[in-house]
Protein backbone atom coordinates (compact mmCIF):
# COMPACT_ATOMS: atom_id res chain seq x y z
CA UNK A 1 0.00 0.00 0.00
CA UNK A 2 1.24 3.85 -0.79
CA UNK A 3 1.18 5.38 1.86
CA UNK A 4 -0.08 9.17 1.44
CA UNK A 5 1.05 12.11 3.02
CA UNK A 6 -0.45 14.28 -0.11
CA UNK A 7 -3.98 13.79 2.05
CA UNK A 8 -2.79 16.13 4.17
CA UNK A 9 -2.18 18.81 0.80
CA UNK A 10 -5.32 18.45 -0.62
CA UNK A 11 -7.31 22.04 0.43
CA UNK A 12 -5.84 25.09 1.80
CA UNK A 13 -8.19 24.72 5.18
CA UNK A 14 -6.20 21.11 5.87
CA UNK A 15 -2.86 23.07 5.11
CA UNK A 16 -3.73 25.45 7.41
CA UNK A 17 -4.87 22.82 9.92
CA UNK A 18 -1.76 20.83 9.81
CA UNK A 19 0.83 23.79 9.33
CA UNK A 20 3.87 23.05 11.70
CA UNK A 21 4.95 26.65 12.09
CA UNK A 22 2.78 29.52 12.15
CA UNK A 23 4.54 33.51 12.18
CA UNK A 24 2.90 35.96 14.33
CA UNK A 25 3.01 39.69 14.29
CA UNK A 26 3.98 39.30 17.56
CA UNK A 27 7.26 37.72 17.60
CA UNK A 28 8.73 39.82 15.00
CA UNK A 29 10.90 42.75 15.84
CA UNK A 30 11.29 45.80 13.25
CA UNK A 31 14.93 47.20 12.79
CA UNK A 32 15.53 50.99 12.14
CA UNK A 33 17.42 54.05 11.34
CA UNK A 34 17.71 57.72 13.20
CA UNK A 35 19.81 59.81 11.86
CA UNK A 36 20.87 63.23 13.22
CA UNK A 37 21.04 66.20 10.91
CA UNK A 38 18.31 65.71 8.61
CA UNK A 39 15.15 67.30 8.33
CA UNK A 40 13.17 64.52 6.19
CA UNK A 41 13.74 60.89 5.82
CA UNK A 42 16.63 59.65 4.00
CA UNK A 43 16.15 56.66 1.48
CA UNK A 44 19.00 53.60 1.97
CA UNK A 45 19.44 52.98 -1.86
CA UNK A 46 20.49 49.41 -0.63
CA UNK A 47 17.60 48.56 1.48
CA UNK A 48 14.26 49.22 -0.41
CA UNK A 49 11.52 50.63 1.69
CA UNK A 50 13.95 51.40 4.52
CA UNK A 51 14.76 54.88 5.27
CA UNK A 52 16.72 56.72 7.72
CA UNK A 53 14.52 58.30 10.17
CA UNK A 54 14.27 62.03 11.56
CA UNK A 55 12.93 62.00 15.29
CA UNK A 56 9.45 62.62 13.88
CA UNK A 57 9.27 59.98 11.44
CA UNK A 58 10.91 57.37 13.92
CA UNK A 59 7.85 58.04 16.52
CA UNK A 60 5.33 57.19 13.30
CA UNK A 61 7.07 54.33 12.32
CA UNK A 62 7.16 53.13 16.26
CA UNK A 63 2.73 54.04 16.38
CA UNK A 64 2.84 52.29 12.90
CA UNK A 65 4.27 49.17 14.43
CA UNK A 66 2.64 49.24 17.79
CA UNK A 67 -0.41 49.30 15.76
CA UNK A 68 0.60 46.37 13.23
CA UNK A 69 0.66 44.30 16.64
CA UNK A 70 4.61 43.79 16.28
CA UNK A 71 6.66 42.92 19.02
CA UNK A 72 9.55 45.20 19.16
CA UNK A 73 11.26 47.77 17.64
CA UNK A 74 15.10 47.87 17.33
CA UNK A 75 16.93 51.20 16.69
CA UNK A 76 20.56 52.14 15.60
CA UNK A 77 21.95 55.44 15.47
CA UNK A 78 23.39 57.48 12.63
CA UNK A 79 25.04 60.63 14.52
CA UNK A 80 26.54 63.54 12.43
CA UNK A 81 29.87 62.30 10.60
CA UNK A 82 31.71 65.10 12.77
CA UNK A 83 30.22 63.82 15.78
CA UNK A 84 32.56 60.81 15.65
CA UNK A 85 35.67 59.75 17.31
CA UNK A 86 38.27 56.93 18.19
CA UNK A 87 36.26 55.81 21.26
CA UNK A 88 32.55 56.64 20.01
CA UNK A 89 32.02 58.72 22.78
CA UNK A 90 29.11 60.26 21.19
CA UNK A 91 27.06 57.01 21.78
CA UNK A 92 26.80 57.60 24.90
CA UNK A 93 25.55 60.87 25.38
CA UNK A 94 22.22 61.35 26.99
CA UNK A 95 21.34 63.71 23.38
CA UNK A 96 23.31 61.20 21.33
CA UNK A 97 20.97 60.68 18.20
CA UNK A 98 20.20 56.86 19.45
CA UNK A 99 19.11 58.05 23.03
CA UNK A 100 16.92 60.38 21.70
CA UNK A 101 15.56 58.25 19.39
CA UNK A 102 14.67 55.78 21.96
CA UNK A 103 13.22 58.74 24.27
CA UNK A 104 11.09 59.33 21.09
CA UNK A 105 9.47 56.13 20.54
CA UNK A 106 8.95 55.51 24.53
CA UNK A 107 6.76 58.70 24.12
CA UNK A 108 4.77 57.47 20.96
CA UNK A 109 4.34 53.68 22.54
CA UNK A 110 5.03 53.65 25.78
CA UNK A 111 5.26 50.16 26.43
CA UNK A 112 3.03 48.95 23.80
CA UNK A 113 6.29 47.46 22.01
CA UNK A 114 9.49 46.18 23.47
CA UNK A 115 12.21 49.09 23.00
CA UNK A 116 15.43 47.76 22.23
CA UNK A 117 18.88 49.27 21.66
CA UNK A 118 21.85 48.54 19.67
CA UNK A 119 24.44 48.25 22.37
CA UNK A 120 27.81 48.88 19.93
CA UNK A 121 30.21 51.75 19.03
CA UNK A 122 30.08 51.21 15.89
CA UNK A 123 27.85 53.68 14.44
CA UNK A 124 29.68 56.09 16.18
CA UNK A 125 33.53 55.63 15.85
CA UNK A 126 35.75 57.02 13.60
CA UNK A 127 37.19 54.02 12.31
CA UNK A 128 34.15 52.21 12.22
CA UNK A 129 34.64 49.29 14.36
CA UNK A 130 32.64 47.66 17.07
CA UNK A 131 35.04 48.65 20.08
CA UNK A 132 38.17 50.76 21.40
CA UNK A 133 41.80 50.54 19.31
CA UNK A 134 44.55 49.87 21.38
CA UNK A 135 48.04 51.10 20.01
CA UNK A 136 48.94 48.46 17.31
CA UNK A 137 45.09 48.96 16.10
CA UNK A 138 43.31 46.29 17.07
CA UNK A 139 40.09 46.16 18.80
CA UNK A 140 40.84 46.49 23.01
CA UNK A 141 38.54 43.49 24.51
CA UNK A 142 38.51 45.12 27.91
CA UNK A 143 38.65 48.81 27.41
CA UNK A 144 35.73 48.16 25.01
CA UNK A 145 34.00 46.36 27.85
CA UNK A 146 33.86 50.11 29.69
CA UNK A 147 32.48 51.84 27.14
CA UNK A 148 29.66 49.22 26.66
CA UNK A 149 28.62 49.58 29.84
CA UNK A 150 28.22 53.15 29.53
CA UNK A 151 26.45 53.29 26.43
CA UNK A 152 24.29 50.42 28.03
CA UNK A 153 23.70 52.22 31.12
CA UNK A 154 23.05 55.51 29.09
CA UNK A 155 20.55 53.58 26.94
CA UNK A 156 18.55 52.10 29.79
CA UNK A 157 18.24 55.89 31.12
CA UNK A 158 16.71 56.98 28.41
CA UNK A 159 14.12 54.12 28.46
CA UNK A 160 15.23 51.58 26.39
CA UNK A 161 13.50 48.51 27.71
CA UNK A 162 16.45 45.99 26.30
CA UNK A 163 19.54 47.21 25.31
CA UNK A 164 21.28 44.38 22.43
CA UNK A 165 25.26 43.95 22.71
CA UNK A 166 26.20 43.13 19.03
CA UNK A 167 30.11 43.67 18.95
CA UNK A 168 30.90 40.41 19.78
CA UNK A 169 33.74 41.55 22.89
CA UNK A 170 34.20 38.55 25.01
CA UNK A 171 32.71 39.45 28.62
CA UNK A 172 30.07 42.12 27.12
CA UNK A 173 26.60 40.26 28.90
CA UNK A 174 28.35 40.32 32.05
CA UNK A 175 30.05 43.63 32.30
CA UNK A 176 26.68 44.79 30.97
CA UNK A 177 24.32 43.52 33.90
CA UNK A 178 26.41 44.50 36.09
CA UNK A 179 26.40 48.24 35.32
CA UNK A 180 22.72 48.18 34.51
CA UNK A 181 22.26 46.51 37.80
CA UNK A 182 24.09 49.00 39.64
CA UNK A 183 22.87 51.39 37.69
CA UNK A 184 19.44 50.79 38.89
CA UNK A 185 18.42 49.03 36.04
CA UNK A 186 17.74 45.63 36.77
CA UNK A 187 14.87 45.77 35.05
CA UNK A 188 16.27 46.40 31.48
CA UNK A 189 17.18 42.90 29.61
CA UNK A 190 20.10 41.92 27.65
CA UNK A 191 19.64 40.69 24.04
CA UNK A 192 23.20 39.33 23.40
CA UNK A 193 23.87 38.92 19.86
CA UNK A 194 25.61 35.82 20.64
CA UNK A 195 26.67 34.05 18.13
CA UNK A 196 27.20 36.86 15.37
CA UNK A 197 29.31 36.37 11.89
CA UNK A 198 31.53 37.99 10.20
CA UNK A 199 29.05 38.08 7.11
CA UNK A 200 28.90 39.60 3.51
CA UNK A 201 25.44 39.76 3.94
CA UNK A 202 25.70 43.42 6.30
CA UNK A 203 26.61 45.14 3.18
CA UNK A 204 23.57 47.40 2.82
CA UNK A 205 23.62 48.09 6.71
CA UNK A 206 26.44 49.71 6.36
CA UNK A 207 25.40 52.25 4.35
CA UNK A 208 22.23 52.44 6.69
CA UNK A 209 24.68 53.51 9.25
CA UNK A 210 27.14 55.15 7.18
CA UNK A 211 29.54 53.56 7.87
CA UNK A 212 33.56 54.37 8.44
CA UNK A 213 34.77 50.65 8.40
CA UNK A 214 37.95 50.46 6.40
CA UNK A 215 38.72 46.82 6.88
CA UNK A 216 36.59 43.85 8.54
CA UNK A 217 35.32 42.80 11.31
CA UNK A 218 37.20 38.82 11.22
CA UNK A 219 39.00 39.09 14.57
CA UNK A 220 36.05 39.30 16.52
CA UNK A 221 32.82 38.44 14.50
CA UNK A 222 32.73 34.25 14.08
CA UNK A 223 34.46 32.48 11.05
CA UNK A 224 31.70 31.50 8.85
CA UNK A 225 32.60 28.30 8.99
CA UNK A 226 32.52 27.63 12.69
CA UNK A 227 29.05 25.74 13.84
CA UNK A 228 30.06 24.49 17.18
CA UNK A 229 31.64 28.24 18.28
CA UNK A 230 28.20 29.27 17.22
CA UNK A 231 26.37 27.41 20.15
CA UNK A 232 29.52 28.01 22.33
CA UNK A 233 29.29 31.53 22.15
CA UNK A 234 25.21 31.69 23.01
CA UNK A 235 26.14 28.95 26.08
CA UNK A 236 28.69 31.76 27.20
CA UNK A 237 26.44 34.57 26.81
CA UNK A 238 23.40 32.04 29.06
CA UNK A 239 26.04 31.66 31.75
CA UNK A 240 26.78 35.80 31.71
CA UNK A 241 23.32 35.81 32.43
CA UNK A 242 21.81 36.76 28.82
CA UNK A 243 17.72 37.16 28.83
CA UNK A 244 17.35 36.50 25.12
CA UNK A 245 20.27 34.96 22.32
CA UNK A 246 20.77 36.04 19.12
CA UNK A 247 22.08 34.07 15.77
CA UNK A 248 22.84 36.07 12.82
CA UNK A 249 22.69 36.18 10.24
CA UNK A 250 19.79 34.24 10.00
CA UNK A 251 19.46 32.33 6.62
CA UNK A 252 23.05 30.86 5.98
CA UNK A 253 23.00 29.72 9.72
CA UNK A 254 20.00 27.73 10.42
CA UNK A 255 21.87 24.86 11.57
CA UNK A 256 23.76 27.72 13.86
CA UNK A 257 20.35 28.70 15.55
CA UNK A 258 18.50 24.72 15.72
CA UNK A 259 21.16 24.26 18.02
CA UNK A 260 21.04 27.37 19.76
CA UNK A 261 17.53 27.02 20.32
CA UNK A 262 18.09 23.60 21.39
CA UNK A 263 20.92 24.35 23.70
CA UNK A 264 19.01 27.75 25.13
CA UNK A 265 16.81 28.30 28.50
CA UNK A 266 15.99 31.66 27.20
CA UNK A 267 14.22 32.50 23.96
CA UNK A 268 16.26 32.63 20.78
CA UNK A 269 16.41 35.54 18.36
CA UNK A 270 17.41 35.93 14.82
CA UNK A 271 18.35 38.47 12.56
CA UNK A 272 17.36 38.25 8.58
CA UNK A 273 20.19 40.91 7.52
CA UNK A 274 20.22 44.02 5.42
CA UNK A 275 21.99 41.88 2.69
CA UNK A 276 19.08 38.80 3.46
CA UNK A 277 16.48 41.34 2.76
CA UNK A 278 17.96 43.18 -0.04
CA UNK A 279 18.65 40.05 -2.28
CA UNK A 280 14.84 39.53 -2.16
CA UNK A 281 14.06 42.87 -2.98
CA UNK A 282 16.29 42.52 -5.82
CA UNK A 283 15.47 39.85 -7.37
CA UNK A 284 11.84 40.78 -6.52
CA UNK A 285 12.45 44.07 -8.39
CA UNK A 286 13.65 42.28 -11.69
CA UNK A 287 10.31 40.34 -11.39
CA UNK A 288 12.64 36.57 -10.50
CA UNK A 289 10.82 36.26 -7.96
CA UNK A 290 7.77 37.01 -5.66
CA UNK A 291 8.79 39.48 -3.19
CA UNK A 292 6.11 38.61 -0.51
CA UNK A 293 5.99 35.01 -0.70
CA UNK A 294 9.74 34.78 -1.03
CA UNK A 295 9.69 36.99 2.57
CA UNK A 296 6.75 35.12 4.38
CA UNK A 297 9.14 31.56 3.25
CA UNK A 298 12.70 33.11 4.56
CA UNK A 299 10.89 34.10 7.77
CA UNK A 300 8.91 31.04 8.17
CA UNK A 301 12.35 28.87 7.81
CA UNK A 302 13.57 31.28 10.46
CA UNK A 303 10.85 30.45 12.73
CA UNK A 304 10.97 26.77 11.78
CA UNK A 305 14.78 26.55 12.43
CA UNK A 306 14.13 27.43 16.32
CA UNK A 307 13.79 31.32 16.63
CA UNK A 308 11.27 32.55 18.91
CA UNK A 309 11.48 35.78 17.35
CA UNK A 310 12.83 37.21 14.26
CA UNK A 311 14.25 40.57 13.53
CA UNK A 312 13.75 41.52 10.05
CA UNK A 313 13.11 44.77 7.58
CA UNK A 314 10.15 43.04 6.75
CA UNK A 315 8.48 43.17 9.63
CA UNK A 316 5.83 45.43 8.81
CA UNK A 317 4.94 43.85 4.99
CA UNK A 318 4.79 40.77 5.17
CA UNK A 319 0.64 40.20 4.43
CA UNK A 320 1.35 36.27 4.87
CA UNK A 321 1.75 36.73 8.44
CA UNK A 322 -0.61 36.95 11.09
C1 LIG B 1 26.95 46.17 14.51
C2 LIG B 1 25.82 45.64 13.72
C3 LIG B 1 25.82 45.28 12.37
C4 LIG B 1 24.54 44.83 12.07
C5 LIG B 1 23.78 44.93 13.22
N1 LIG B 1 24.59 45.40 14.25
C6 LIG B 1 26.86 45.43 11.34
C7 LIG B 1 28.14 44.74 11.46
O1 LIG B 1 28.37 43.92 12.34
O2 LIG B 1 28.99 45.04 10.63
C8 LIG B 1 24.10 44.34 10.73
C9 LIG B 1 22.62 44.28 10.53
C10 LIG B 1 22.23 44.07 9.12
O3 LIG B 1 23.05 43.81 8.22
O4 LIG B 1 21.02 44.19 8.87
N2 LIG B 1 26.54 47.13 15.45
Amino acid sequence: MIVRPRRLRVTPAMRNLVRETRVARSQLVLPVFVRDGIDAPHPIASLPGVVQHTLDSLRAQAVEAATAGLGGIMLFGVPLDDDKDAAGSVGERPDSILNRGVVAVREAVGDDLVVMADTCLDEFTDHGHCGILDANGRVDNDATLEAYVRLAVSQADAGAHVVSPSGMMDGQVLAIREGLDAAGHADVAILAYAAKYASAFYGPFREAVGSSLQGDRRTYQQDPANRREGLREALLDLAEGADMVMVKPAASYLDVLADVAAASDVPVAAYQVSGEYAMICAAAERGWIDRDAALAEAITGIVRAGADLVLSYAALEVPALR
